[in-house]
């Protein structure tokens, strides 16, 4: 989960920001000022929190590349070239502060921080009065700032952390980046948050590769299958439909042994065509390429349309567009969908005269959003085209990144986004072998209505009888449905088990496997705890691994040793991709259902040596986000003390979970 400036104490508070201000420049003008005014909310939301300063920082252009680009062309051209004069009018930030001043109004004030760059800023920045916004020079003047040298990217990466007590993140458009201002900062600085549009961009793009709301149709066309292999490939594990057009579909289409002409085509990408066509018959995604085309004889907006009734292209025509029957296909394909991304457009839009097959894809994406399908437009030309038929406003979603988006949906971990998660406080309820289905169901309809509006993540786990009764009471809640266990096979002649797939049918999303009265009276070890994790995992659930000592195991000093033993056999094999769906839950056996808890800094003690256990594991990242609940004898009177210390991240609850009185209060912590 990301961390957003909602759950930040803001309270006189500077703040360092990170935002994408990369917008186009032309003579010292802002030529496009979307980026500026994506970024407006947060601004005024940290300020009218409390926030004492707001400290920005943003790249514009790339200042060393762009001007020796420039100044070779224009030698090329015999053209004199001012250096100063050409990075004045295109990379200097002076101008968007006075943009951005513009667009804040009177009651806020800008200042700018000065063309000297962005070291030895503190004392300017100190000197300010509550309620100031500060823009710095522009971020790519120093070399530091994208260095590939991680050392390098840390010194100006310093300098940054000392003008804010809190980092904030809302460069979208920069997230792919590892750089000093994007992401190397948050080391430096106690407490990073995404913006609201970092954080609007994640909560509709993440989902589409995690657990999209299903059927997903995919889109994705463009000029070239080569940037694109790696977002075809994330998108097959969950589309039920993969529309390929553009540019790219004619390699598709030579794959297959049709004709294209003289259409585009990366024949070395062949065998990667076939490959993924075979991945997609394999995993039953349904592949839909041009059934018919547009075409012309040359790549010119001023080349006469000519219609190609089949999938063939003769060898003197290049495919342009897609023609009436494609969209008629489109059609059909695309109202299926609950989900629908859309990455690159199926024709050369730029000319008019080709690019009906893109707008036809853009209404039909938009009268979908009006039935309420998700829809959500990725990437830099989509992007242009769904604005160029004005039709922005009718999608779900339109990103402000290409790369950013593209990244994120071929499932990659984004540098910038990363710094900004933080682990969550998981309060579960294990109703272990009590109720009935008809106190199930009031319990149930109790803490849907008590939890509506709690600030942390919730689950219940009945019994197996009872999910089915459950489940539905949940459904939409901010409440997910757990089971306390599972069977170690998949299926099968096993009497007296429930399987994962029996689990998933009835909608239960976490498993607690491993818990002490498993370990300890149904005698299940290691090896079988590790075969159900990974089957659980497999299996796309969520999974709550339980460890702790016994008395005995206590007063022998044996603590570290059992609860690193019971860690490395439980995840044995976890990949790392897997471990965010693991929780774990330190539940010391003597206090489980024995009214004796352990002390909050007993149990610190435990947790924080469970997190350095995880970390020699799989590296800090993982350990600094994997949530570790306490359970044992958890009563509203101990919870809070509990879940403040610093690695306690939420409770495992047997006894008080079966009574809204004692479960809401420890929820509501
Ligand atoms: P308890 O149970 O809260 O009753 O001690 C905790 C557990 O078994 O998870």
């Amino acid at each position: 989960m990301i961390k957003t400036v909602k759950t930040v104490n803001l309270k006189d508070k500077r703040i360092i920001m990170r935002v994408d201000f990369n917008v186009p420049m032309k003579d010292g003008v802002v030529q496009d000022d979307t980026r500026i005014v994506a970024s407006i909310p947060t601004i005024k939301y940290l300020l009218a929190n409390g926030a004492r300063t707001v400290t920005l920082m943003s790249h514009l252009g790339d200042p060393a590349k762009d001007a020796e680009k420039a100044k070779a062309k224009a030698e090329k051209d015999g053209k004199t070239f001012n250096m100063e004069a050409y990075i004045k009018g295109k990379h200097r930030m002076a101008p968007v502060a006075a943009y951005l001043a513009k667009k804040l109004g009177k009651k806020y004030s800008v200042v700018f921080a000065g063309e000297d760059g962005c070291y030895n800023k503190k004392a300017f920045i100190e000197s300010q009065k509550p309620g100031t916004v500060i823009m710095l020079e522009n971020t790519r003047f120093h070399k530091e700032e994208t260095s590939s040298d991680p050392k390098e990217r840390d010194k100006l990466a310093k300098a940054l952390a000392e003008y804010g007590d809190i980092f904030v993140n809302d460069a979208f458009g920069t997230a792919h980046r590892d750089h000093a201002s994007t992401a190397s900062i948050a080391k430096f600085v106690p407490v990073s948050a995404a913006g609201f549009l970092m954080e609007k961009e994640v909560n509709y793009l993440e989902p589409i590769v995690t657990d999209p709301v299903k059927p997903l149709v995919a889109i994705i066309g463009g000029a070239k299958v080569s940037s694109k292999i790696a977002v075809l490939e994330s998108l097959l594990k969950n589309s039920a439909a993969l529309i390929i057009g553009g540019g790219m579909a004619y390699t598709f289409q030579k794959a297959l042994g049709q004709k294209i002409g003289k259409s585009l085509v990366e024949d070395d990408q062949i065998d990667t065509a076939k490959k993924i066509l075979e991945a997609a018959k394999k995993a039953g995604v349904e592949i839909v390429l041009p059934v018919d085309h547009v075409g012309a004889d040359k790549f010119d907006p001023a080349a006469k349309p000519v219609a190609i009734a089949g999938q063939n292209i003769p060898d003197k025509l290049m495919g342009m567009d897609v023609g009436p029957k494609t969209i008629a296909l489109y059609k059909k394909v695309i109202v299926k969908a609950k989900t629908i991304v859309w990455n690159g457009p199926v024709g050369v839009f730029e000319f008019d005269s080709f690019a009906k097959g893109t707008e036809a894809v853009a209404k039909l994406v938009a009268a979908a959003t009006e039935k309420g399908v998700i829809t959500v437009v990725g990437g830099g030309d989509s992007v242009a085209a769904v604005n160029k038929f004005g039709l922005a406003s009718k999608m779900s979603h339109v990103s402000t990144g290409g790369g950013a988006s593209l990244e994120l949906l071929e499932g990659k971990k984004l540098p910038g986004i990363e710094v900004t998660r933080a682990r969550d406080c998981l309060v579960a309820g294990n109703w272990k072998m009590h109720m009935t289905r008809n106190e199930a169901a009031v319990l149930a309809k109790a803490l849907v209505k008590a939890l509506k509006n709690g600030k942390h993540r919730y689950l219940v786990a009945p019994s197996f009888t009872l999910l089915e009764t459950v489940g539905p009471i949940l459904k939409g809640s901010n409440i997910n449905l757990g089971a306390q266990n599972c069977a170690a096979e998949e299926q099968g002649a096993h009497t007296g088990e429930v399987s994962v797939l029996q689990l998933k049918d009835l909608g239960v999303q976490t498993i607690i496997l491993g818990h002490s009265e498993r370990r300890h009276v149904y005698k299940e070890d290691d090896a079988l705890i590790n075969k159900k994790v990974k089957l659980a995992l497999k299996h796309g659930f969520e999974v709550i691994l339980c460890i702790g000592e016994t008395l005995d195991e206590r007063e022998k000093g044996k603590v570290e040793a059992v609860c690193k033993n019971q860690i490395e056999k439980g995840l044995e094999g976890v990949t790392p991709g897997d471990l965010s769906k693991v929780v774990i839950a330190y539940e010391p056996v003597w206090a489980i259902g024995t009214g004796k808890t352990a002390s909050p800094e007993d149990a610190q003690a435990a947790h924080k040596f469970v997190r350095e256990v995880v970390e020699k594991l799989y590296g800090p990242d993982a350990a600094r986000l994997i949530v570790i609940q306490y359970g044992g004898s958890v009563k509203p009177e101990n919870a809070a003390q509990l879940m403040a210390m610093a690695d306690i991240d939420g409770a495992l609850v047997g006894g008080a979970s079966l009574k809204s009185e004692t479960f809401v209060p420890i929820a509501k912590f």
